[in-house]
């Protein structure tokens, strides 16, 4: 059972701009900048009082967020739902017939794990089991 959001992803094509974006227009700050994705991605959190808007910027051109941008433009990319136990969560989706993504693996909030947008109505859908 998912049981908030946690955080919407969004592909920037500018890491610095976009927080300077977030600064000047929305008036909130944004948290430092971390390497994640493999290496693939430079984030940075943006935490609002119900959820917190995670901005990727690629990093080269192999990455899945580079590949997303390449194909979509800037935008929402994923939608990361928390759940108590990840491990158990993957189990039970198997049940059903949907399939994670890899195995969750250490990121920004906890333990997380993705789930093809074909299975889940064309969302790409994040789980995270927080620390
Ligand atoms: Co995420």
């Amino acid at each position: 059972m998912i049981k908030a959001i946690s955080h919407l992803g969004v592909a920037v094509q500018n890491l610095e701009e976009a927080r300077e974006f977030y600064r000047s227009v929305f008036g909130v700050e944004s948290g430092e900048p971390m390497i994640g994705g493999g290496g693939m991605v430079r984030a940075s959190l943006v935490e609002l009082d119900n959820a917190t808007v995670e901005l990727l910027e690629p990093i080269g051109n192999e990455g899945a967020i580079a590949k997303f941008l390449e194909k979509r433009g800037e935008g929402i990319h994923h939608i990361c739902y928390e759940v108590d136990d990840i491990n158990a969560e993957i189990e039970s989706l198997k049940a059903k017939g949907i399939e994670a993504l890899g195995k969750p693996t250490p990121g920004a909030e906890g333990l997380s794990a993705f789930l093809h947008p074909k299975g889940t109505h064309g969302i790409l859908v994040e789980l995270v089991q927080k620390e």
